[in-house]
């Protein structure tokens, strides 16, 4: 099939892109870099052997996403393309809804002409805000507590009632948990500007020596040892879970919402015992105050996906860490 993957060079997107070329898929990306490079994609051509079609393309840029279309005639759409910093979505909101709600109505616009109706969309559980119950089950209330949030709030709204007013849409959308690891070459992995906002490059950048100790925000949650709990999911499990996601839209057209999870939740501490574990030395952090709009816990009933897709993230803890490290410590400035 021939798969443009909107959003294809940044991290979820470029071991998206490797998964669907080793299952035999033609692949193009959309992409305006703006946060990513281009060497992500030429390390994922070396290691599927493949060549990838590249657009250097702002969603935002109607007539250059038409030429796309018009040039690659794309059969199906996974769109990753987005801004996902939370903490930059509260200060410029409007930059967030223009670049994601925007940027995503263009995209359908798109395809509605040229009739590719058949689109694998990357949510979030952040649609989640703070859960009443867990694990977290796709009927769950919606309500985010940040522009990001509220962004794929819209956009799930708007695919919704794409499907409402025309059923012969094939929709897809996936709730991704914690994305975490590295595909386990060690030469595609996640490469955040800046000092990273999560944990698990963090952690990494401690340990590789970039950045002094890890800060805990929170030792006073109601959990087992105080620390946040959270989902994480191995990018390449996740990266499969779109495979298989766009194999099983129906071909008569259907909107369906898949969780993907591993069902489990490990703390913060956890997590830092494992890579410790791994690394071979420990990780120097402190004990800080809570982040503001963080919650305790937080973790997927997986169930859905694992009936309807036949899909289940199968990669532990310890690999996540093992693959992290690798990338991090193989490419120590990221792909600069
Ligand atoms: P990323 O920033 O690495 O990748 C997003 C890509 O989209 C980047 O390459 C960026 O340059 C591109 N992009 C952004 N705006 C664009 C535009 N207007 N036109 C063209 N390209 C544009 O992020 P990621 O971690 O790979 O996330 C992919 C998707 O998954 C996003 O939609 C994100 O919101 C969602 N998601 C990510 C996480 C996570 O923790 N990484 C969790 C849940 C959901
Ligand atoms: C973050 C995003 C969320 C997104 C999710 C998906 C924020 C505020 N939220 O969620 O929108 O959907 O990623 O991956 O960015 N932690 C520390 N020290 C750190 C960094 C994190 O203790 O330096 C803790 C956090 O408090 C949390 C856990 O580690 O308990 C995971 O944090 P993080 O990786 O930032 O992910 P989330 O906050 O779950």
């Amino acid at each position: 099939m021939r798969i443009l993957v909107t959003g294809g060079a940044g991290y979820i997107g470029t071991h998206t892109c490797l998964v669907l070329q080793q299952a035999g898929h033609d692949v193009a990306v959309l992409d305006n870099l703006a946060n990513s490079k281009r060497e992500g994609l030429t390390r994922v051509e070396a290691l599927s052997g493949r060549p990838l079609g590249f657009y250097h393309v702002d969603l935002l840029d109607p007539p250059e996403v038409d030429r796309v279309f018009r040039e690659f005639a794309p059969e199906a759409v996974l769109h990753f393309a987005a801004l996902k910093a939370v903490g930059e979505s509260v200060q410029f909101p409007a930059k967030y809804y223009q670049n994601n709600v925007t940027g995503t109505l263009n995209l359908c616009a798109a395809m509605d002409r040229h009739a590719v109706r058949t689109l694998v969309f990357s949510s979030s559980a952040t649609v989640y805000g703070a859960p009443e119950e867990i694990p977290i089950r796709e009927e769950a209330p919606l309500r985010a507590t940040n522009p990001y949030g509220w962004s794929k709030v819209m956009m799930e709204l708007i695919l919704t009632d794409l499907h409402r007013a025309d059923p012969t849409w094939r929709l897809s959308v996936l709730r991704y948990f914690n994305p975490v690891g590295a595909h386990q070459s060690g030469t595609i992995g996640e490469d955040p500007t800046g000092i990273p906002n999560n944990l698990f490059p963090y952690v990494t950048q401690v340990a590789v020596g970039k950045l002094d100790n890890l800060q805990i925000f929170g030792g006073d949650y109601p959990t087992a040892d105080g620390t946040g709990i959270r989902d994480y999911i191995h990018v390449v499990d996740l990266a499969e879970g779109h495979l298989r996601a766009l194999e099983r839209l129906d071909p008569n057209g259907g909107h369906q919402i898949y969780n993907l999870g591993t069902g489990r939740g490990y703390s913060v501490l956890d997590v830092v015992r494992a890579f410790e574990r791994i690394v071979g030395r420990a990780i120097p952090y402190e004990i800080v105050d809570r982040r503001s709009g963080d919650v305790a816990e937080c973790y997927a009933d997986p169930g859905r996906a694992r009936t309807a897709l036949q899909w289940e993230a199968g990669r532990d803890l310890d690999q996540m860490c093992e693959d992290a490290w690798r990338w991090q410590s193989q490419n120590p400035s990221g792909y600069a």
